[in-house]
């Protein structure tokens, strides 16, 4: 079976890397090609670097300052070139950005079945995550099998409607590759990451890209977390800033030239994760750290107004506490100031699958298309 894997930013590498690896693995059924859109460019070759992912076909469509409208034209032009090249049974997306939803259009458009891993996460709200709600649900429109990652995402794929046979719970990918990389030892070739006491400081890691937080719900963010190292000289902030120029810019203006605030560049994976499972707590509107953090036993401030995710919440590794700053502050101090509070959430749990779910896909794949 012809197989293309289509991926285009840093979480779809990361959580393709399990599948990519599992379909080579199995060359008596599969014969996998990999396709990159490069919506992103350097975010992406980082995850590429780190699971030595070499892409068959690379459209490389990355613009700085790009719009929905031209990552979406210029991901279905070039993946129309690459389907009627290899001719795939099976087109495999994962997640919700502007790339996936191109990439099940494109196979739709060409009658090539499709497979959506990490379907069914719903916020149930358009706007938030924004685009991203919608890619998911458009997504599903067209899929053919619906890879859930838990009983939760399932629920609400048989809500709208989709056909039980249609929808495998398998866990989520990112949990299979977190199981590869955190290492006790693990020694970071970052000379600031080295010099942190960890054991002596309260370490934060700070992550924000969400296109709805940018402007007042950024400031607001990071506004509390000024505040919060300003007020206890304990307190450390790492924030490996995303590369979207708009964030970096609020970054910059509140959070720049702080004691004890580190914005630095985008880390590779590997010195992300173990910087996650060695800090003391973790901010974020990022999906995929909010799914990681639980498995690392680090409480989680989930810095939205809704969230796709409510597994870590009811889980009690993570809470939603919106884009209010004094909400955030009240929070985060609690957290730095109250050890029982802290106790409470910083227990390793993991409602995001038994770290197989590659296998679980490859097999699901196999007995329903072979
Ligand atoms: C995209 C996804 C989002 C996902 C995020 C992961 C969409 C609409 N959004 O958001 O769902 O959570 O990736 O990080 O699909 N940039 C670079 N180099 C890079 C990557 C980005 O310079 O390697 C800058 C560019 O200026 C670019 C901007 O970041 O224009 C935004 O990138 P884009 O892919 O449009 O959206 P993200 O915010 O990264
Ligand atoms: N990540 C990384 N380096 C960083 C920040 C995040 O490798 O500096 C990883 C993180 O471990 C997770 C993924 O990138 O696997 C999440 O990506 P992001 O937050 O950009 O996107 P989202 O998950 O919100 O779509």
């Amino acid at each position: 079976m012809k197989v293309l894997v289509v991926f285009g930013t840093r979480p779809e590498a990361v959580k393709m890397a399990p599948i990519v690896k599992a379909l080579k693995n199995d060359e008596e059924n599969f014969i996998p090609k990999i396709c990159v859109t490069a919506q992103h460019r350097d975010m992406l070759d980082q995850v590429l670097r780190i699971f030595d992912i070499k892409p068959d076909y690379d459209l490389n469509i990355f613009q700085g300052g790009q719009t929905l409208t031209q990552i979406t034209c210029r991901a279905l032009t070039g993946l129309e070139g690459v389907i009627e090249d290899f001719r795939p049974d099976l087109i495999l997306v994962q997640g919700d950005t502007t790339t996936v939803f191109s990439g099940a259009l494109a196979a739709f458009y060409h009658q090539v079945k499709i497979g959506h891993v990490e379907a069914g996460l719903r916020s149930g709200n358009l706007y938030s995550p924004y685009p991203e709600e919608a890619n998911r649900m458009m997504t599903g429109v067209l899929t053919d099998f619906h890879f859930a990652p838990t009983e939760t995402s399932k629920a609400n794929l048989l809500r709208e409607g989709y056909n039980e046979s249609k929808i495998f719970i398998t866990g989520n990918t990112s949990i299979d590759a977190l199981n590869w990389v955190i290492d006790e030892d693990f020694k970071f070739d970052n000379e600031l990451i080295n010099q942190i006491d960890f054991n002596n400081k309260k370490v934060i890691l700070l992550t924000s890209h969400r296109r709805e937080n940018i402007g007042e719900p950024m400031v607001n963010i990071f506004t509390a977390i000024k505040d919060i190292v300003a007020g206890d000289d304990k307190v450390e902030v790492i924030y490996p800033m995303h590369l979207n120029p708009k964030v970096r810019e609020i970054a910059s203006e509140i959070l720049g030239n702080k004691e004890r605030v580190h914005l630095i560049e985008p880390l590779d994976y590997l010195p992300f994760t173990n910087l996650m499972s060695k800090c003391y707590l973790v901010v974020t509107d990022s999906g995929g750290v909010q799914e990681e953090a639980p498995s690392l036993g680090k409480p989680v401030l989930v810095v939205r107004k809704e969230t796709e995710r409510p597994e870590g919440i009811e889980a009690g590794t993570a809470k939603l506490v919106g884009v209010d700053k004094d909400t955030i502050y009240n929070e985060l101090y609690k957290l730095i100031n109250n050890k029982e509070e802290y106790n409470r959430m910083a227990n390793a749990v993991n409602p995001y699958g038994d770290g197989r779910a590659a296998e679980y896909i490859t097999k699901s794949i196999k007995k329903k298309m072979l």
